[in-house]
This record gives structure tokens, C-alpha cells and sequence, in this order.
């Protein structure tokens, strides 16, 4: 059996990573794509999964002291601070738990011989480019929460694995599906920015992935994301019309029009290309609009 500790095992991508690993499909999960053609068997991995209650990961003795004590073989590192407005005003504790407690994970996986498997975001680039994203382009975080995630991928080490995800979404977590399905079932029409692209990842789906990244441990930055690369309007009419709503009940607009305005700025193209784990032979992300309707299937 391969020993798996999860950090941040009660948070949206958490959840249902540790049901895919004890051979369950989370909610919103797809029964049969399994990136590596293999579904995952209830006795393949004896998991450890550590909330926020259990394990700070700000406390560098307390993750060591973890670490140890559990002695896995592969730490799946998700506990994160991942409020990006208001990282803008909280930027030391922000940094405390994205940059330093991704350190921590890092050096006690490395003190151990335990594998790490760390998650990042689009957020490391700017927007500039206008094709999807690749392991090597050139990154630019514009805001808090994306320095101090990159910053936590530069605390890695060159054998860790880094997993770049974008727009995550699952049922099990607070996301904007649930706040338009709510808005559909009041009657009341919602606004939605056209001039933000990007890859929507279903949390089901990028758990399988790290299920597969657990199994193959490879080292470096990978990206992983549902496809092709859309607008939050896009998305945010998908989810009406799945919950019953016409088109026009989402209105699209532009970033400049969102009031009050975020105090983060966003990549406006922050897309991410799934080559490089394609051409590794995994199969193809499923598509983000397959993802929204098994969320819809499921949430109810
Ligand atoms: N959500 C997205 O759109 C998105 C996009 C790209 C990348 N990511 C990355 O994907 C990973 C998983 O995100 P998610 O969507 O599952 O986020 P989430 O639902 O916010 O879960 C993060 C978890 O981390 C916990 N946590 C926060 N501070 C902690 C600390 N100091 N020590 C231990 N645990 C702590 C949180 O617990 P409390 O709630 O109790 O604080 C929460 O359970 C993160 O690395 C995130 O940066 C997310």
C-alpha cells in the first residue's frame, strides 16, 4: 500500500481527493475517465488526510512533527490560503501559509524520502499571452495570492511535483456554480466578466489527476485543467441554462464594470495548455462543460 498524507483534506479539492484515493467517485466525479486507464482500488493507498484543525502548516515543527509520525510515502500538499481579495490586505499571512508552509512540506518530505505533490494556479502569469499557458512560459503574478504561490513553488525542490490548476470548482466547495444556481432559483439574473479566459477545472476530475501524479511521482511543474479555455460569462450561462435559466438571464460584462471592484487584479488570458501531460501519455482532461454537467447532475 502507498502511504498518502493530505494537507488541507476538509477544503474543496481535499475532499474529493481523498475519495478518489480510497477508490470511491467523489460527487461530480466521472465513473470512467481515469487519466491513466486505471481506476484506483479501495486497498492501492492507506491515506492520512489532515485538516487545518489537525496540522498548521505555518508551524514548521508541527510539520515535521507530522510528517514524521506519519511517515508517508507521498504528501499531497492542498492546504492553502486561497482568498485572493483579501490577500491584497493580509499578505503576511497570506505568504505565512502559500510560500512557508509549502517550504515546510518540502523540506520535511525531503528529510523523510517522502514524495511531494504540491498545487499552484493560473495566477502565476499576467494574462499577456493569448495561447494557453505551458510549463516553461515566463510567470508575473499580479496580485498577493499569486506571489506567494509562486513563491512556495521557488520553496520546492527540483524533485517535487508542482500542479498548476486554474478555476476549480466542486460540489463540496464555495465556488460560483452553487451562488448562480441559488440566484436562478430567486429570479434574480446575475452579471458576469466576458473579458477573463481561462481553463475551469472540475475538483473531481483534477483529484483523479493527483491520483496520478501520486502513482507516477514525476518531478517539475505540470498543468492540469479541464478544456478548452472559455469566459466566466461562458461558464456562468452553462450553469444557468443547467439550472433551468435562458442565456440572457447572465449579463456579460467587462472586468471594469464589477462593482465594487475586486481588490485583486486578474490575469485577463490565464488558460493552461495540458501538452506536456498528454504528450507523457495521460489521457486528455475531460471537457469543462462534461465537468458542469455532472456537477449539476450530482448537486442536488
Ligand atoms: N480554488 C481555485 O480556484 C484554485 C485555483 C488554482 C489553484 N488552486 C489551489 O488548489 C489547492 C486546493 O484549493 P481548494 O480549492 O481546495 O481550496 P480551499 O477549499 O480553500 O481549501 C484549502 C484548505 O486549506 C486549509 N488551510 C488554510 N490555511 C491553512 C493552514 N495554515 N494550515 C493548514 N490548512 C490550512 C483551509 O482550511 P480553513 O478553511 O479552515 O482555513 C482549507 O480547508 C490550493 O493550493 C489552491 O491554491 C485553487
Amino acid at each position: 500500500m502507498i502511504k498518502v498524507l493530505v494537507t488541507g483534506a476538509a477544503g474543496q479539492v481535499g475532499r474529493d481527493l481523498v475519495d478518489v484515493l480510497l477508490g470511491y467517485t467523489p460527487p461530480g466525479g466521472s465513473e470512467t475517465w481515469h487519466p491513466d486507464g486505471r481506476a484506483v482500488h479501495s486497498d492501492e493507498f492507506a491515506v492520512v488526510g489532515l485538516t487545518h484543525h489537525d496540522l498548521d502548516v505555518t508551524d514548521e515543527a508541527a510539520v515535521h512533527r507530522a510528517i514524521r509520525a506519519v511517515q508517508p510515502d507521498v504528501i499531497v500538499h492542498l492546504a492553502a490560503y486561497t482568498a485572493v481579495d483579501q490577500a491584497e490586505s493580509d499578505s503576511e499571512r497570506c505568504f505565512a501559509v502559500n510560500e512557508r508552509g509549502t517550504g515546510y512540506l518540502s523540506d520535511a518530505a525531503d528529510s523523510t524520502g517522502a514524495h511531494l505533490v504540491t498545487v499552484s494556479t493560473d495566477y502565476v502569469f499576467d494574462g499577456a499571452g493569448n495561447r494557453p499557458y505551458s510549463e516553461s512560459d515566463t510567470t508575473n503574478p499580479l496580485g498577493v495570492y499569486g506571489r506567494s504561490k509562486l513563491a512556495g513553488e521557488l520553496r520546492c525542490r527540483p524533485r517535487d511535483t508542482i500542479v498548476r490548476t486554474s478555476w476549480v470548482m466542486g460540489i463540496r466547495g464555495r465556488n460560483v456554480l452553487h451562488v448562480i444556481a441559488q440566484r436562478v432559483a430567486a429570479g434574480e439574473p446575475v452579471r458576469f466578466v466576458n473579458d477573463q479566459i481561462g481553463t475551469p477545472t472540475f475538483s473531481a476530475d483534477l483529484a483523479r489527476g493527483l491520483a496520478t501524479f501520486v502513482r507516477e511521482r514525476p518531478s517539475g511543474v505540470w498543468h492540469f485543467a479541464n478544456q478548452p479555455a472559455t469566459s466566466w460569462y461562458e461558464v456562468a450561462v452553462a450553469a444557468a441554462e443547467a439550472c433551468g435559466a435562458t442565456r440572457d438571464f447572465v449579463t456579460p460584462i467587462t472586468s471594469g464594470e464589477l462593482t465594487p471592484a475586486p481588490a485583486a487584479r486578474r490575469p485577463s488570458y490565464s488558460a493552461l495548455s495540458t501538452e506536456k501531460w498528454v504528450a507523457a501519455g495521460f489521457r486528455e482532461p475531460l471537457e469543462w462543460r462534461d465537468g458542469l454537467a455532472r456537477f449539476f447532475r450530482d448537486r442536488s
